[in-house]
């Protein structure tokens, strides 16, 4: 993988789910000439991602646990398709270390809540949201953050607010959060590479 001034930018992402802040990276990069996405990556047979994926004319692949801790796959499927950057979009496991020391602050996550409130092991999709509202909370947003080998610890990027009252449901907090996600992630991760590539 070498980065270098002017390059245009692979960025491959990884999903769990149903797959729409996947879908709202790839309509944002579509007509790019700075930035491709070059790869879905899923830990799911059935995640929903898989069909964008398709839709898009992107390539995705599935892969299991093993192959994930292994890493052997992970890493050639991602140098075969010279991927300069990870997106992860709704990706629900550990990164391994092996990607975190070969994609160095270049791993991106987005996380459905205020970080550090409401984070850590076991903290993700609606989990986040029907904690937020046992909590009381008037506000929650999203986070966009640097990937490191703590579960949500990483340097934050970006963070977005909305408001939120108690008769609000956790489906309906998190179709609130959503819409910060579609709106921002994008062009948050355009601005973190120009920014990262700007320095090299
Ligand atoms: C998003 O809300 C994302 O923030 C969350 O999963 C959802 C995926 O939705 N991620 C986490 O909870 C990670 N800890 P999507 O599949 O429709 O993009």
């Amino acid at each position: 993988m070498l980065l270098h001034k002017g390059k245009k930018i692979n960025i491959a992402v990884f999903a769990s789910g149903g797959g729409s802040n996947a879908r709202e990276i790839i309509k944002y990069f579509k007509d790019s000439e700075k930035v491709n996405v070059c790869l879905i990556l899923t830990n799911n047979p059935a995640a929903g991602v898989i069909k964008i994926a398709k839709e898009s004319g992107i390539p995705c692949t599935v892969f299991s646990r093993e192959n994930f801790r292994d890493g052997e796959k992970i890493s050639g499927i991602l140098s075969c398709f010279k991927s300069d950057f990870i997106i992860l979009a709704g990706f629900l496991w550990m990164v391994p270390g092996y990607l975190l020391t070969q994609y160095k602050d270049r791993i991106i996550n987005i996380h459905p809540s205020l970080l550090p409130r409401f984070g850590g092991k076991g903290m993700y999709g609606h989990f986040v949201h029907e904690a937020v509202k046992k909590s009381g909370e008037s506000v929650t947003g999203m986070t966009i953050h640097v990937v490191n080998e703590k579960y949500d610890e990483g340097k934050i990027i970006f963070q977005a607010k909305c408001n939120i009252n108690p008769e609000m449901s956790a489906d309906e907090i998190a179709s609130e959060v959503l819409k910060l996600e579609h709106k921002y992630y994008p062009q948050i991760i355009d601005k973190y590479i120009a920014e990262f590539t700007r320095k090299l």
